[in-house]
């Protein structure tokens, strides 16, 4: 089987490295790929991530068997149903199912509709009115960019004038361009969040197990936002008991809403979630692996994931093929000095092969290319380095030891991944 993967991070780099271990798998081509990809034996081509007839007149030169896009935006700009036309297999939502994450009033719409605990909501298209909502209602209030703004546009106000600047920006300075044409203003939950994703053949769906997100980019959940900076599985806030519980609720009714409307969802939902004392919230679904949650969870995954994914696009996905270590994975994300914010590039990294030579350790690359033989830093953020581990201790001891060996002028990265999920395993949770 030739394969095609659409996107340049570590999750990318972890589906290539599972997607190779396949028996069935001849090729792996990357699009457009990085020095973690390559070194992986794959091939990068120079095909952008969103150039859809570029990626479509690849696939077709070379014979690809399947295409696995990782990133969200191919997926809503259509690759899926371009991929369709040309006869070629695509594991993924088409552009109607990926407005589940590209549109937030479209995710609530059919949250409403199938019945899917969320925090309340407004939608307001004109700015007026979504200010004189927020002065009736007051903080804390939850503003966000309908549209992708790539995880920025989310504002958690604690204060009425913070909420009412949120929406200044996003609708009046459009901070976030056109994904501001409409607001979303929801209540703030409280709670522990949690990562629930899916496998889905259009009308079965195979829960993963759970996993923990860490968007803020400094220790204790301070700083501003980032795409993550760690993640484990699974999550003790969400035990692996409660995976099929928890697919009733917030993934198998939007599956029916959505093949209702003649849209079958294939591939992977996403359901980030809010574990509130009222119980699971969905705050936001995205329609594609989690990055960084992928490389954890990639860690754990027996079996044939390539099958999987073709079992998935034709229909016939079997809750039997999938099976999973019962270790903890933990993965700590290097990123380079300054991130989110701007950040220096081009810095030599020493000691990966070190790091990734101890037992259970995979060193995932996102920000790397390779130049004159060396890998070089490419992004802001920059590894995953990732381990399994008997326990969550020891998952996040054996990344951190992993991590010791890895050489990076200006890095940075959180020493906390894994904190909240020990705290909990020793009856020390807050919530
Ligand atoms: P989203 O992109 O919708 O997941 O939002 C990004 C982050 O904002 C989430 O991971 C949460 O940390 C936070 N967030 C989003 N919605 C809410 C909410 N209703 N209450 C509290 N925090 C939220
Ligand atoms: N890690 C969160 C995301 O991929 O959206």
């Amino acid at each position: 089987m030739r394969i095609l993967v659409i996107g340049s991070g570590g999750r990318e780099h972890a589906l290539v490295w599972k997607l190779g271990q396949s028996p069935s798998v001849t090729e792996i081509l990357v699009a457009p790929g990085n020095g973690g990809t390559a070194a992986e034996g794959a091939r990068n081509v120079p095909v952008a991530a969103d150039d859809m007839d570029g990626l479509v007149e690849l696939a077709r030169r070379e014979k690809v068997d399947l295409v696995v896009p990782g990133p969200e935006l191919p997926l809503t700009l259509g690759i899926v149903d371009r991929m369709r036309e040309a006869g070629i297999p695509c594991f993924g939502p088409d552009a109607y199912c990926a407005r589940l994450e590209g549109s937030k009033a479209f995710a609530k719409d059919i949250m409403r509709r199938a019945g899917v605990p969320t925090a309340a909501c407004e939608i307001f298209t004109d700015a007026d009115k979504a200010r004189a909502y927020v002065e009736a209602k007051g903080a804390p209030l939850v503003i966000k960019a309908d549209g992708l703004a790539a995880g920025k546009g989310v504002v958690v106000a604690h204060t009425t004038e913070e909420a009412l600047e949120a929406v200044e920006d996003i609708m009046r300075r459009r901070a976030f361009g056109a994904a501001g044409d409409q607001v979303v203003i929801e209540e703030c939950l409280i709670g522990e969040e949690a990562s629930f994703l899916c496998f889905c053949d259009g009308k079965t769906v195979v829960p993963l197990p759970s996993a923990q997100d860490h968007k803020a980019v400094f220790d204790g959940d301070k700083g501003p936002n980032t795409g993550g900076m760690g993640a484990y599985s699974p999550a003790p806030v969400l035990p692996d008991g409660e995976a099929q519980r928890m697919a009733d609720l917030v993934a198998r009714p939007i599956l029916r809403e959505l093949a209702a409307d003649g849209h079958p969802f294939v591939g992977i939902l996403y359901a980030g979630l809010m574990m509130t004392p009222d119980g699971p919230r969905v705050l936001e679904y995205n329609t594609r692996f989690g990055d960084p949650e992928c490389q954890p969870l990639l860690m754990r995954l027996e079996g044939d994931l390539p099958a999987v994914m073709l079992a998935c696009v034709e229909g016939r996905l079997d809750p039997a093929s999938l099976s999973y270590t019962s270790r903890t994975a933990l993965g700590v994300v290097v990123a380079a000095k300054g991130y989110p914010g701007s950040y220096p590039k081009g810095m030599p990294i020493r000691g990966l092969a070190e790091a990734d030579a101890l037992p259970g350790v995979k060193v995932f690359h996102s920000g790397t290319s390779l130049k004159d033989g060396e890998i070089v830093s490419s992004g802001g953020r920059v590894l995953c380095v990732t381990a399994l581990g008997d326990t969550l201790a020891g998952a996040r001891d054996a990344a951190y030891a992993a991590l010791k060996k890895i050489d990076m002028p200006d890095s940075q990265y959180r020493s906390d991944i894994g904190q909240k999920g020990i705290d909990r395993l020793a009856g020390k949770a807050r919530t």
